[in-house]
């Protein structure tokens, strides 16, 4: 989703801002611009599309914009308006003095518009955040003072937003502000960043401010106020951010996601250190911060969580409910705000997030917040608006995740969950010790099983490229599996725009084998356990409507080459560990089907990793 940037001090900004979007460009954006100070005015850069497109534009500005040393960038994810240039940030007021860049959605811009155009304000874009800069510019006309116009505005906007402002009348001064969208605030040696997330920054200073909601910030090369929206001053909260550069780079990989598909054996060690030693002792969880007799009382569980976080949701569900009785919902969060939810303080509320910026999810986890409900957070970004909101933070530490197409974040969540399920079965005894030992001692071998699926991944691209040349996909499962097929489902949807559904075998033939014929791939995720029996019925139905079947499986069982046209097989593991065994191989055909087909693997259409509004 939409990213912003921002840079005040000697070096020349239009690089600075340039590299900040580029780090940025993972959010997913359609169109692109910067604004820079010149000698007496400020010049507007903008391009539909990527942002070589904006390179392009620059090129013949080069000398008159190489001595800017403060300016802003953005990159536009379209919500108001289609992705042209003239709904492309910077905007401007009507003069052209004031630019102001955006994230997030001004809910009431129609009627501030209105209003606006009353006074004689002239509208050249279909954006809401263009109603921010005529309004600022406005209120500037009767104060003269920047900070204070700017801290005067958001007095009217609804909505979230995070902006990043600048004055021809006011040189080397941003302003900056934010309410529910995401902004950070790099210190360097009289110099200042701002942005979006903390890639665009790392590489220049690892020391850094998280704005909170309703605070803003006036920065010079050389000092940074801090006030709420009524003037009154504030002490920036200097933090070091625990990010390394080198996260960022494909280590030779064709792509992001190929990449982070190869780091989850890694990803899973990394979490058990610490937490799992051995088999026979007991899980470390110091996050989870409810007493041991709150946690043996606990009754109720809610996980919120949308996309990929959602589905690791759904197998934390099960888990839990398995290991430890205690009945759990699970919801999007997207349905969750909008509708009466019965939660109190004797429910614990778990939000799932990869980014911990996800606008639903965030307005949930406040909801619940508000009615007393003890949050416990999981996400990738223990510096994220979430994990501010938490009463336990259980960060699952994978490491920056560039891909929009959320791989092994998703492998972490789940981790994370088998950890939290374990660690409260052994709490409220729900679980024999000999089932407790045997889960743990496998959940150790899960690095060394995932790393043999990855040595052997060319079967796998051999089966991707078979069916690359199809319109639809569906895949199958059952038990703790069917939010795995849902979710290698949406790896294929995301990235190769094939229309893949997943569902549970067992509703196969209550509609969706009317479907089915020789021209449908399904793939069946066919793992040793309870299910096994019932699954192999059902792909035995779908073999008989002529769909060409696809098993994913961990049997030896002979009878499957009959059956089945292509069988990718991973190794043994226990039924309840078997979601996270099973996913790689569907990461990796999603991977290879949309590498063939020459999709924008790490970057797909219309999709944004950080999806800041509602
Ligand atoms: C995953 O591949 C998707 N890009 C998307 O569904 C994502 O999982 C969803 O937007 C939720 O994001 P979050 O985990 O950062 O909250």
């Amino acid at each position: 989703m939409c990213g912003i940037v921002g840079y005040v001090g000697s070096k020349p900004a239009v690089d600075i801002l340039l590299d900040g979007l580029e780090q940025l460009e993972y959010r997913g954006y359609d169109s692109s611009g910067i604004a820079v100070k010149c000698d007496d005015a400020i010049k507007v850069y903008k391009a539909e599309g990527k942002l070589s497109n904006l390179k392009e534009e620059l090129a013949p500005h080069a000398y008159e914009i190489s001595k800017a040393t403060m300016g802003i960038g953005h990159i536009r994810w379209a919500t108001h308006g289609a992705p042209t240039v003239v709904n492309a940030h910077p905007h401007t007021c009507g003069c052209g003095k004031l630019v102001v860049v955006h994230n997030g959605i001004i809910e009431n811009y129609k009627e501030l518009k209105a209003k606006l155009e009353e006074k004689g304000c002239k509208f050249r874009s279909q954006t809401d955040t263009e109603v921010v800069a005529h309004l600022i510019a406005s209120i500037y006309g009767e104060v003269k003072d920047l900070a204070k116009a700017v801290q005067l505005t958001t007095k009217q906007l609804e909505g979230a937003y995070a902006l990043c402002i600048m004055h021809n009348d006011e040189p080397n001064k941003l302003v900056v502000t934010k309410r529910n969208a995401p902004l950070v605030i790099g210190v360097g040696e009289n110099e200042y960043y701002v942005a979006s997330d903390v890639p665009a920054i790392i590489k220049h200073t690892k020391k850094a401010i998280y704005l909170t909601d309703n605070q803003v910030a006036t920065i010079t090369p050389d000092s940074l106020k801090l006030e709420d929206v009524n003037e009154q001053e504030l002490t920036p909260k200097i933090e070091v951010l625990p990010w390394e550069p080198v996260a960022l780079s494909k280590m030779g990989y064709k792509h992001f996601m190929l990449k982070e598909i190869h780091e989850q054996p890694d990803v899973i060690r990394n979490i058990l250190v610490g937490k799992l030693h051995t088999s026979d002792s007991p899980i470390v969880l110091n996050e989870v911060k409810l007493t041991r007799n709150t946690l043996k009382e606990l009754n109720r569980i809610q996980i919120i969580a949308c996309g990929t976080s959602l589905h690791a949701a759904m197998i934390g569900k099960y888990i839990i409910e398995d290991f430890c009785g205690i009945p759990v919902d699970v919801e999007a969060s997207s349905e969750y705000i909008y509708r009466k939810t019965v939660t109190d303080s004797h429910t614990l509320v778990i939000g799932v997030s990869q980014s911990g910026e996800t606008a639903d999810t965030l307005t949930a986890i406040k909801q619940s917040k508000a009615k007393g409900s003890h949050i416990l957070i999981i996400t990738n970004r223990p510096d994220s608006a979430m994990a501010r909101e938490a009463d336990s933070l259980i960060p699952v530490s994978a490491g920056i995740e560039v891909s929009v197409a959320a791989t092994k974040s998703y492998i972490a969540q789940l981790t994370s969950f088998y950890l939290l399920a374990l660690y409260m079965a052994e709490i409220k005894g729900t679980m024999s010790e000999e089932d407790l030992n045997k889960i743990k001692s496998e959940m150790l071998l899960l690095p060394q099983k995932i790393e043999q699926i990855l040595a052997h991944k060319e079967n796998i691209q051999t089966c991707a490229r078979k069916y690359s040349n199809t319109r639809d996909f569906i895949y199958i499962a059952r038990g703790i599996n069917y939010p795995t097929a849902l979710e290698g489902a949406l790896k294929l949807k995301e990235i190769s725009y094939i229309n893949a559904t997943g569902y549970p075998a067992g509703e196969l033939k209550h509609g969706p084998i009317a479907m089915l014929d020789e021209t449908m791939p399904v793939l069946s995720v066919l793992m040793n356990g309870k299910v096994y029996e019932k699954l192999l019925s059902n792909s035995e139905e779908a073999k008989a409507r002529n769909a060409k079947m696809i098993a994913l499986t961990n049997s030896s069982d002979q009878k499957l080459d009959d059956l089945f046209d292509y069988i990718i097989r991973v190794p043994e593991v226990d039924e309840l560990l078997s979601p996270i065994v099973a996913m790689v191989p569907l990461q990796l055909i999603a991977y290879y089907i949309a590498e063939f087909l020459g999709k924008d693997v790490d970057q797909p259409r219309n999709l944004a990793k950080s999806v800041t509004v509602e």
